[in-house]
């Protein structure tokens, strides 16, 4: 006789269905896993036998049978501790220990020896796909029914011991399925002090409430000390709250690399910093088991690059794709995986390697051929996808500001807000949330100009020798601008302010 029940395996994000049969004959006591498993699920053999022991029942060394387990599709590669409860059970259904129909149910979870169940990563899209497939219930351990039980449609049961499942299954005492609980009102993000108290710096507090709105990358250069850093984090106060469908993609991530931490939802845009000197694979992806790295972790947030030109250059041409695409291509052995990655970019430099460069009231000390070759280590390729290039200027420390009041914080984050609404409404049914992420084929349609707003685009393109990436980017950010403005056609100054936000003459300048 042999039973069979499933389980599910995750490859990058994604999960799959893997169908774990168990099969036994009388014999010399004997325990294979087949189906090419890795060494994590080779060692579940030693983890169950003694869950199953701690817990009163009988193990396989008890048993006079040869027990066979058998991974499917034998192709794909079974990776980490996931499968233990999926074998375990399939085992106790196998000798007899356990009876009930196993068609609709779906099991994931690492073992103790104790026959405590542990967290599991992917329980996210493994849900996801069990619905998919119409399967009606889902075993989960307890610590990982918050991120399930987002899904609906599907009966989430959190088990934490290997007795608690038992005894649901054969109806001895039945579990209560989790539901989701919609998380309380955000706290909201305190009241945007970070952006509130940074004094002056009006150009560059204009181009972050820009960016905001329509999810546009930008790189800001300025002088040491002239508050690029501070200015980044402060992009975080103006973002919006993540909509549920943006939610579910970021929490998805999350839950692949187990970093859910029990809560269900995730509500908060995220914000990565990684340093320069974070290895490539862990900015975009990959290893054996391709994981996601720094880009895909700042999906729907933000990514910021500080000290831009110290990254290694083959780690910055590698967010080229991402820039593009919004996806990142992970290479392994068997074949390669795709990555969400739509991160906003955020990044800072100085202008040239002593900081002073084009500032007024300090010298610079480098050489043209130094500030030439800092400035190369930023390709045209990469500089051209990027939206917004703003200077940030040192601030005197002696002008006195009054801090932004919260009334006027409040009326900045409601018009970010509203041009992001305006967004969603226009885009509503493609795939895609910002103006930034419009595509090339479909920017005429998203983005009509005044005849005199064009006739302005053209002569700066015809100026500047501008590259079509350019014009487009420009287009998209004068959307932005008018979105802003709640205007529906884009006017000549809408054009206008987004040339002065993409074109840096001072950054494209020598070296690009
Ligand atoms: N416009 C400003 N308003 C308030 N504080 C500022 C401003 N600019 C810089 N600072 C402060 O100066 C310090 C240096 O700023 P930082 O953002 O680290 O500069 P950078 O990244 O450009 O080198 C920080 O303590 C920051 O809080
Ligand atoms: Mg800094």
């Amino acid at each position: 006789m042999s039973v069979r029940l499933f389980s599910a395996s995750i490859n990058g994000i994604d999960a799959q269905l893997i169908e774990v049969e168990v099969d036994s004959t009388p014999g010399l006591h004997a325990f294979n896993i087949v189906g090419l498993p890795d060494k994590a699920v080779q060692e579940s053999k030693e983890r169950i036998a003694s869950a199953i022991r701690s817990n009163g029942l009988i193990p396989p060394s008890a048993k006079h049978k040869k027990i066979i387990i058998n991974l499917a599709p034998a192709d794909i590669r079974k990776e980490g501790p996931a499968y233990d409860l999926p074998i375990a059970v399939g085992y106790l259904l196998e000798t007899g220990q356990v009876k009930f129909n196993t068609e609709d149910k779906i099991f994931l979870g690492e073992l103790s020896l104790n026959g405590a169940i542990k967290p599991v990563n992917g329980v996210l899209s493994a849900a996801i796909l069990s619905k998919n497939l119409g399967l009606k219930e889902i075993f989960i351990p307890t610590a990982n029914t918050g991120e399930a039980s987002i899904v609906g449609d599907i009966k989430v049961f959190g088990v934490s011991t290997i007795t608690e499942l038992i005894e649901h299954l054969s109806g001895i005492r039945p579990l209560k399925p989790v539901k989701y609980k919609i998380p309380g009102p955000t706290v909201s993000k305190d009241d945007g002090e970070a952006f509130r108290l940074i004094k002056g710096q009006e150009t560059a507090k204009h181009a972050l409430m820009v960016a905001a709105a329509g999810g546009h990358n930008i790189l800001m250069s300025g002088p040491p000390g002239s508050g690029k850093t501070l200015l980044a984090k402060a992009l975080a106060d103006l973002m919006p709250d993540l909509s549920f469908p943006e939610a579910i993609e970021v929490t998805r991530i999350y839950s692949s690399m187990g970093l859910v931490n029990g809560s269900s939802l995730m509500s908060e845009r995220p914000f990565r910093s990684p340093h320069h000197t974070t290895s490539a694979p862990a900015m975009v992806g990959g290893g054996t088991n391709p994981k996601p790295g720094e880009i895909s972790l700042s999906h729907r947030g933000i990514l910021f690059l500080d000290e831009l030109p110290e990254f290694p250059r083959h780690v910055l041409e590698s967010l080229r794709e991402p820039l593009e695409e919004g996806v990142i291509t992970v290479s392994r052995a068997a074949g390669s995986i795709r990555l969400p990655a739509k991160f906003t970019l955020v990044g800072a430099m100085n202008p040239c390697p002593c900081g002073n460069y084009g500032e007024p009231r300090a010298n610079c000390v480098c050489s043209p051929m130094n500030i030439i070759h800092y400035r190369k280590k930023i390709s045209g390729p990469l500089l051209d996808r990027i939206d917004i290039q703003i200077n940030v200027p040192r601030e005197t420390a002696t002008t006195t500001h009054e801090p932004m009041s919260v009334k006027k914080f409040n009326e900045i984050r409601e018009k970010i807000a509203s041009a992001r609404a305006i967004q969603l409404a226009r885009f509503k049914n493609s795939k895609i949330f910002t103006n930034a992420e419009i595509s090339y084929r479909n920017i005429d349609k998203w983005c009509q100009l005044e005849p005199e707003a064009e006739k302005l685009l053209q002569s700066a393109v015809a100026s500047k020798s501008l590259s079509f990436r350019a014009y487009h980017k420009i287009k998209k950010l004068s959307r932005t601008i008018a979105d802003l403005e709640s205007s529906e056609l884009i006017k000549p100054q809408h054009v206008a302010e987004a040339i002065s936000l993409k074109i840096n003459e001072k950054l494209l300048g020598e070296g690009n």
